[in-house]
């Protein structure tokens, strides 16, 4: 292996592959100290910071299923097919099947404590989570949703959002704890490197990045994009 994958922020260009830096179209975003930043980020905040984004993808999934309800046409399929699409390749396929079906689960299931006993649903439920993800995609790659697909759509994206909330708080506050303390520290360092040289060879390039950037113009395109709006309002006095 050339060069170590372990960290994030290693200067990569976003394409091509000139080593030049003439064409940089960087802003003026994140520290420029002179030196380059290395800031390692573990495994369990790699896997946590995984979710962050895939929560990303069920917000647009609930906001969808809302607006579905309220006027089907205001609901462009290309933009839930890309959501769908970003959940098959960075959840289901990634962090699903290369990171917690091959590393978190086995070793769980064999420790000692509660946390064993969640293995098995939480299998099933990405198993379940990835029919819905294939039924979203077959939906929604017609230029509008059959209007007698609307409320059975509407009614998969919010199971499906119910089940991957709970999965994926379980995972955060059960999972990955117990698989932190089954395997030590000095395996959770060669695993952080391990699962970043797996999250190159997947992606070529910072997976997380990538569909970070991804995520964002997805909100962007269907006006998610702004926080604030989702302030709750005051509650009644
Ligand atoms: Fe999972
Ligand atoms: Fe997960």
């Amino acid at each position: 292996m050339a060069g170590a994958g372990v960290l994030i922020t290693a200067c990569r260009p976003n394409s091509g592959s000139s080593g030049t830096a003439a064409n940089e179209n960087t802003k003026n975003e994140g520290p420029k100290t002179g030196e380059e930043e290395t800031l390692e980020v573990t495994a369990t905040e790699d896997l946590m910071r995984e979710h962050g984004i895939l929560r990303r993808a069920l917000l647009v999934y609930q906001e969808s299923v809302v607006k579905l309800r309220q006027d089907a046409a205001s609901v462009p399929p290309d933009a839930l097919e890309k959501v769908a699409n970003l959940f098959r390749v960075f959840g289901e396929e990634y962090h699903e099947r290369k990171l917690e079906e091959v590393y978190i689960f086995p070793t769980v299931k064999k420790a000692p404590g509660i946390a064993a006993s969640y293995i098995d649903v939480l299998s099933q439920q990405h198993t379940r989570g990835r029919e819905i993800t294939d039924y979203v995609l077959s939906i929604t790659k017609a230029d509008r949703i059959a209007s007698n697909s609307v409320e059975p759509l509407a009614k998969a994206l919010e199971a499906f959002v119910r089940m991957y909330e709970h999965h994926a708080a379980i995972e955060d506050t059960v999972i990955f704890p117990a698989w932190k303390s089954a395997i030590g520290q000095t395996e959770l360092d060669d695993l952080g490197e391990k699962f970043e040289e797996i999250e190159h060879e997947q992606f070529g390039g910072d997976g997380y990045d990538i569909a970070l950037k991804r995520m964002e113009e997805i909100e962007s395109s269907l006006g998610l994009s702004n926080l604030e709006m989702f302030t709750a309002p005051a509650p009644p006095k």
